[in-house]
């Protein structure tokens, strides 16, 4: 796709300029001045949350190749839990070798798990040195197959759960426009076997995970990766496809699972994509007749069953960062080769906002983690008190932003904003280093660690 690089309005001095920014786009975004509304406890099960602030899951792809930790993970969670944040959604971590998406992707197993022990409790020392000894964040590992975008080896090995026309030629440095055959063959189909063994892996993780001092289990379900494609699965054949009872069969059945055998107190959460925007029957959470719109029933109905199994929690997001990144993660700059968003960002801030409201409005007795503040620059704080304060989402979320500025939550609680130097710009750097195979952070304000890049 031909690359036009737009010059969006960026306007994110004070809340009038947002404001009038707002106006122009006829883009209403709410956001207000004073954020201590962000300091409040937010109680999961037996959990607290010491604050209404979260660093997202952002993969650093620099453990080493067992699966450990390397040091700048290490670096990257010390800081992350130094910053204050009361929760600390920890990255993608493959449940099985061959669902890694770059070798360097950590990987939680039995030979390794100490390492990860040793992360969690230099992250809550960590804590305590910087925000005091009673603060104690909630750490949770986020559990991962990335089906199609396996890449264990540094090359694409994708596991599927069935063809699909949209994603199939877009498995990264295969692309048939190229003149290469797409990766993506009958033969990269799961089996049903191989799904109920991996249930088993899922659970084997999560008593792991527990094990090193997690606080909860996220069994990750978006952005294309495996669970996400299966609740989409409508032409698959067999007890994981076609119905909705079949496609979502896997993940319920592994939180029956984590809860029977580790016992029903365990927290257990996913990262659920609730709208593809990839056309129906391949997209989940879309209209049948127009995939640009969301239709959220069927995400609904999920929520519904995950919360009579006592889910507490769900850190909401849409999309696919290969597909159509500008959607899930509003950016001023695509990565190399990338299409430009068609659309003002901030209108893809307004999505992000409004469907997580919807869904925090319509299960109030689940915390939604909001996603997709960090375009808003050192604005995100007013608009997440703003969006806690009006009931669009209990835990407000920093994905790109805790990159850039890992103290965001601490300037933020003790000075009540955020340092307009400090903040991301929205430039897809780190994504670039990302897809180019190198160890993850942001470029601009983390020069000295990740200032070589391609873009
Ligand atoms: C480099 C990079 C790595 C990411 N890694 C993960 C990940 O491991 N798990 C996940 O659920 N999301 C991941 N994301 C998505 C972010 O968590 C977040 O949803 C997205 O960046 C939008 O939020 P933001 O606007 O606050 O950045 C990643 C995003 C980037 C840019
Ligand atoms: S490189 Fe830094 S400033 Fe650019 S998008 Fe990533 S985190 Fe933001």
């Amino acid at each position: 796709m031909k690359k036009i690089m737009k010059n969006w309005k960026i306007r994110l001095g004070n809340i009038e300029e947002f404001k009038d920014l707002c106006g122009e786009l006829h883009c209403s975004i709410d956001a207000i001045e004073d954020v201590s509304i962000l300091a409040e406890p937010v109680k999961i099960g037996n959990l607290t949350v010491p604050n209404s602030l979260a660093v997202h899951p952002m993969e650093g792809a620099d453990g080493d190749s067992e699966g450990r930790p390397g040091p700048l993970t290490y670096r990257r969670y010390k800081r992350f839990a130094a910053g204050g944040a009361g929760l600390i959604w920890v990255e993608a971590i493959a449940v099985v070798s061959e669902g890694r998406a770059n070798p360097k992707q950590l990987w939680l197993n039995e030979k390794n798990k100490d390492a990860f022990a040793d992360m969690v409790k230099q992250m809550r020392q960590a804590a305590k040195d910087s925000m005091g000894d009673g603060h104690n964040p909630v750490v949770i590992a986020q559990l991962t197959h990335s089906g199609r975008y396996s890449r264990p080896d540094g090359t694409a090995k994708p596991l599927i759960p069935q063809r699909d026309p949209y994603r199939d030629p877009l498995i990264p440095e295969e692309k048939p426009s190229e003149g290469r055959e797409s990766k993506v063959t009958n033969e990269c189909i799961i089996t049903d076997k191989y799904l109920d063994d991996l249930q088993t892996a899922y659970v084997k993780a999560a008593k792991l995970a527990f094990e090193v001092g997690f606080d909860a289990v996220d069994i990750k379900s978006c952005h294309g990766y495996l669970i996400n494609e299966l609740l989409a699965s409508r032409n698959r054949k067999g007890k994981y496809g076609g119905s909705f009872e079949n496609r979502t069969r896997f993940i319920l059945e592994v939180i029956d699972k984590i809860h029977n055998e580790l016992g029903e107190d365990k927290v257990v959460t996913t990262r659920l994509g609730f709208y593809d925007a990839i056309p129906y029957p391949y997209g989940w959470g879309v209209d049948e007749n127009d995939y640009t719109k969301s239709d959220l029933t069927e995400p609904k109905k999920l929520l519904k069953l995950m919360a009579e199994r006592g889910v507490g929690m769900i850190n909401f997001t849409i999309a696919n960062p290969y597909y159509n990144p500008h959607i899930g993660r509003p950016f001023n700059r695509p990565v190399k080769d990338a299409y430009s968003s068609s659309e003002h960002p901030l209108k893809g801030v307004k999505r992000l906002l409004d469907l997580a409201g919807e869904i925090q409005k319509e299960f109030p007795e689940i915390a939604i983690v909001g996603t997709g503040y960090s375009w808003l620059r050192q604005l995100m704080g007013n608009v997440g008190a703003a969006a806690k304060a009006n009931g669009n989402a209990k835990i407000i979320g920093a994905g790109r932003m805790a990159f850039a500025y890992p103290d965001f939550a601490k300037d933020l609680l003790t000075k009540g904003r955020l340092d307009k130097n400090k903040v991301c710009i929205g430039c897809s750097k780190c994504t670039q280093l990302m897809r180019d195979g190198k160890a993850t952070g942001c470029v601009v304000r983390d020069n000295k660690i990740y200032g070589s890049t391609t873009i």
